[in-house]
């Protein structure tokens, strides 16, 4: 989650790297730092805080450095001050290292360390891997060899970017889970932790595996195992160009990205979904010989990944028959669940890199699951490793709470249930054509959401001065309540409780007083006369009551205090749409709070460390 870019050969390093931490900021943003070559020695700059706060540090870096690496973190050991910031340097000052990922055996390594005489600067586990280095260049390795016999003794989850005042043309990079990309231009490498770093730059970007050893030189590069066997280098195919990757004049990208969806969407169908034509899914790598076989499904997930799952889990079952179980994926790998080579498992994870899902998903491999992932990143460590990938279309995400890739996650996972569904024959074919014909809808009815902005805005607006909140639903509108209160907590910083609304007599309903606001999610659906006698519950209870309903629908409106509509569409994709209003009302409640949406306090848009 902390972000990193090196560059060489550049004519000023400081403002590529510059310009990169900016682009990186969002992935984790508790302090930042730069290390430049200067002519002999490393000049090291760091600031706790936002990025801002090393711009303004580092008027005084060497003029013309063409060498450096840089870093923003979000602290994992150490608290997030100057001392605990990014780069690290050996007892020389002569070396230094940016460092994503978590060493696990850091104590060890320390101790040994300081039993020999290095003294430590810092409270980070990167810091063990400054000195270690240093350890191997003191016996007369060069960089590249001193890194490669570190890593081989370090134990957990890494990228690092290693750069030494004695080679001031090298930087040394390498990876182990933790995401590491690296990038050419005419003159120039760049080494960084994902592609907005390195777009601004150039679009000659390659993948760098796990295990592998990048020695970037600005005229020149190479890549190895860390065991010395030479690698091929191999392209990686970029998508996205800078300006999608701006705010296209929102206030915020989490705007800009909600408003952003029916196109997502669309873009998710595109070639999967066409009316008249049918389902295709062979971009995917999808045996449909092997997927007629399966007999159990999992879904993992983290976040709003996790209850994308939830939401798909009905659709998959009741289109498919195929039992589903849908599962934390720091849970799923940790209790030994039932899997074998029957057994599809699902993992979704916007960014294919968050720790937990990576790790669930080899461990699916291990007991010889099917593993299909869902992403929105092209070649991501998840993508690259699954044995299908089906991606969601949706473009770069920069707001650290997920919006539409969550609508294009559901989506996709919708598609797959319809294509499960074809394969083994649970459906009709004329029912098939006429969901696929309600799932080509959905972009214009999410349009339609859309425009009542405004409206959700003054909703929001009546709410502010409110501090808890319940969320509840039935059926698809369960994990549409635990996706509403969990945008809550994320960006307004609210206590917000999503619960499936049958459950609410065992316990919740204690806490329901005179001016606690209840958000409900009741639109068109089979089990909405229940959904509406638990809103009339917590009416009874003194509750104020915001729902989402269908438009039209006036006896749930009669229920609310105030309703937000959503066009009326089939049960099982109603997901797709009445999350919406409740990404909007989270949205205006943060904005009206005074807090900073795109990069909410203590999250971080990718979770690479346990
Ligand atoms: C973090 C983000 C969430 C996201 C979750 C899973 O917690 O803040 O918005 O849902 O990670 O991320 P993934 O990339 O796997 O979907």
């Amino acid at each position: 989650m902390c972000g990193i870019i090196g560059v060489t050969g550049s004519a000023d390093a400081l403002a590529v790297i510059m310009e990169g931490l900016s682009r990186l900021e969002y992935r984790g943003y508790d302090s930042a730092g730069v290390a430049l070559q200067d002519g002999g020695k490393v000049w090291t700059r760091r600031r706790a805080g936002k990025l801002a706060e090393l711009v303004e540090a580092v008027g005084d870096a060497p003029a013309r450095a063409t060498a450096g690496i840089g870093h923003t973190r979000w602290a994992t050991h150490g608290r997030p001050d100057d001392r605990n910031a990014h780069p690290h340097t050996d007892c020389t000052g002569r070396l230094a290292i940016v460092h994503n990922g978590i060493i696990e055996n850091h104590a060890a390594l320390r101790a040994e360390l300081e039993g020999t005489g290095h003294t430590f600067a810092s409270d980070t586990d990167t810091e063990v891997l400054a000195h270690l280095i240093e350890s191997h260049l003191d016996v007369g390795m060069d960089l590249a060899a001193a890194v490669r016999a570190t890593l081989a003794v370090a134990q957990g989850a890494f990228a690092v970017a290693v750069i030494h005042a004695g080679d001031p043309d090298l930087i040394v990079a390498s990876r182990r889970v933790s995401p590491l990309i690296i990038g050419r231009a005419d003159g120039l490498g760049l080494v960084g932790s994902d592609i907005p770093a390195l777009l601004g730059q150039t679009r000659e970007l390659y993948a760098v595996d796990d295990d592998q050893l990048v020695e970037m030189r600005a005229d020149s590069f190479r890549i190895t195992t860390l065991d010395g066997a030479e690698v091929e280098p191999r392209p990686l195919r970029v998508d996205w160009d800078l300006e999608q990757a701006e705010k296209g004049g929102y206030d915020d990208f989490m705007l800009k990205e909600i408003h952003e969806q029916p196109r997502a969407v669309a873009d998710t169908l595109l070639g999967r979904v066409t009316p008249g034509v049918g389902l295709s899914l062979d971009q995917t790598r999808l045996d449909d010989g092997e997927l007629r076989e399966i007999d159990k499904v999992f879904i993992v997930g983290c976040g709003t990944s996790y209850y994308a799952g939830l939401a798909a889990k009905y659709a998959i079952e009741h289109w498919t028959r195929l039992p589903v179980e849908i599962d934390i994926a720091s849970e799923f790998r940790y209790r030994d669940p039932v899997l074998d080579r029957n057994t599809l498992v699902v993992g979704v994870s916007q960014s294919g890199e968050t720790v937990d899902t990576l790790q669930a998903m080899r461990h699916a491999k291990r007991w010889k699951a099917k593993v299909l992932v869902i992403t929105n990143v092209v070649d991501s460590s998840m993508a690259r490793e699954g044995d299908a990938v089906l991606y969601t279309r949706a473009g770069p995400e920069i707001g650290v709470a997920a919006t539409k890739t969550h609508l294009a996650q559901l989506v996709a996972m919708e598609v797959l249930a319809l294509y499960l569904a074809q394969l083994r024959g649970t459906l009709y074919p004329d029912e098939i054509n006429d969901l696929i014909h309600q799932l080509h809808r959905l972009p214009e009815d999410i349009a339609r959401v859309l425009e009542s902005n405004d409206h959700i805005e003054a909703v929001a607006e009546q709410c502010k001065g409110v501090r808890d909140f319940f969320f509840l639903g039935r059926h698809v509108g369960y994990p549409v309540a635990l996706e509403g209160a969990l945008k809550l907590k994320e960006i307004a910083y609210l206590r917000a409780e999503g619960y499936p609304a049958g459950e609410l007599k065992h316990g919740p309903i204690a806490l329901i007083e005179e001016g606690t606001v209840v958000v409900g999610v009741a639109n068109r659906g089979h089990l909405l006369d229940k959904m509406l006698s638990n809103v009339a519950e917590v009416r009874a209870r003194g509750a104020s009551v915001v729902l989402v309903s269908t438009e039209g629908d006036e006896a749930t409106a009669a229920l609310a205090d105030h309703v937000l509509t959503v066009p009326d569409s089939h049960e099982l994709f109603a997901p797709v749409l009445t999350v919406i209003p409740l990404q909007l009302f989270a949205y205006h409640l943060a904005k009206a709070r005074g807090n900073d949406v795109d990069k909410p306090r203590n999250l971080a848009k990718t979770v690479t460390v346990e």
